[in-house]
């Protein structure tokens, strides 16, 4: 696999939106036909809630995360 996506599925960082984000990286990953390019997988709470959402693309951390903003990194990985 090329890359891996972990989403928190801590219960901090899922309720204020990676449920949400979630369902938007499976989305893009299979409209974009990339599921053999991507790993996707959950992530127990790394007690970082107080910056959370929170995912990781590649061991690179992002924080913070809304619908928009998942998209946006989502696009600037790997609309190539
Ligand atoms: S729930 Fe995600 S860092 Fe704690």
């Amino acid at each position: 696999m090329a890359h891996v996506i972990k989403v928190c599925m801590g219960s901090s960082c899922f309720a204020r939106g990676n449920s949400k984000n979630l369902q938007i990286i499976q989305n893009y990953i299979e409209q974009k036909g990339l599921d053999a390019q991507i790993e996707l997988t959950g992530l127990r709470c790394c007690n970082r809630c107080s910056m959370g959402p929170n995912i990781t693309i590649d061991d690179e951390e992002f924080n913070n995360l809304d619908q928009g903003s998942v998209l946006d990194i989502l696009e600037h990985k790997f609309n190539k």
